[in-house]
């Protein structure tokens, strides 16, 4: 259960010409904000780009986002919620971030199935193994360029999301549930050199230029394209 697992060998890539990139992190981290702060910086710059997310980023995404994670106390077991956000995934990489990404776009998406292994795997238990091999079948062998882990303690986390009002049935959790999920994107960090584990809670400015910067390392040597400074 402790060993770090990777989500796909390299071999096992799916061919694309799009740069994707993901965003992780425990609830509060900021993580969709910063991703709204790059979709706009390289917006200004003229890069296209597309944002999108999970759970609920394609067309049937709302039905099941609501289904898995909406505000509903009905129970769902371990598995059928495992199966949920994989089905949400296979639609959204088939009809939103595939036909993207070959049309030479970046794509940035808030969560993908990092957030699997850490929330359903290391989280509530189910073998990484499984989650690993169901996720790859899930997004057609895609895994992701560039991933940016928004990391911060959970208490810290869990108070920006609590002073927000409404809770989803995931950020109901335990605090004992995200220590667990906040651990497993740690572990995940030490087996992936595409996942680049950044401090949530330092200046958003200065988060903002460092995910900058690593994306524009990542666009110059993919399209050989200098982004420049951010202004
Ligand atoms: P968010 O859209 O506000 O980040 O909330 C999505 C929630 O769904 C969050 O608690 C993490 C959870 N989640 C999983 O448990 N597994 C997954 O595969 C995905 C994509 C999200």
């Amino acid at each position: 259960m402790d060993k770090p697992v990777s989500p796909a060998s390299p071999s096992s890539k799916t061919s694309k010409k799009g740069i994707f990139i993901t965003f992780e992190g425990i609830e509060g981290s900021g993580k969709t904000t910063q991703l709204d702060l790059l979709y706009q910086t390289l917006k200004t710059k003229k890069i296209p780009v597309v944002k999108t997310f999970e759970p609920g980023g394609s067309s049937h995404g709302e039905k099941i986002r609501d289904l898995v994670i909406g505000f509903s106390q009905k129970k769902i077991s371990k598995l059928t919620e495992l199966f949920l956000f994989l089905a949400d995934r296979t639609q959204h990489v088939q009809e939103i971030i595939l036909p993207t990404l070959s049309k030479n776009q970046i794509v940035l998406c808030d969560r993908f199935s990092d957030s699997t292994l850490t929330y359903q795997g290391y989280g509530r238990g189910i073998d990484l193994d499984l989650i690993a091999k169901t996720n790859l079948a899930a997004s057609f062998n895609l895994v992701p360029d560039l991933t940016f882990f928004l990391d911060l303690p959970v208490l810290e986390g869990l108070r920006r999301v609590r002073k927000r009002g409404k809770l989803n049935r995931m950020d109901k959790e335990t605090v004992f549930f995200y220590e667990k999920v906040r651990k497993g994107y740690l572990k995940l960090a030490e087996g992936e050199k595409r996942i680049k584990v950044l401090d949530a809670l330092q200046d958003k400015k200065k988060l903002q230029q460092e995910i900058f910067q690593q994306t524009s390392k990542l666009l110059s040597k993919r399209f050989n394209c200098s982004l420049e400074r951010l202004t």
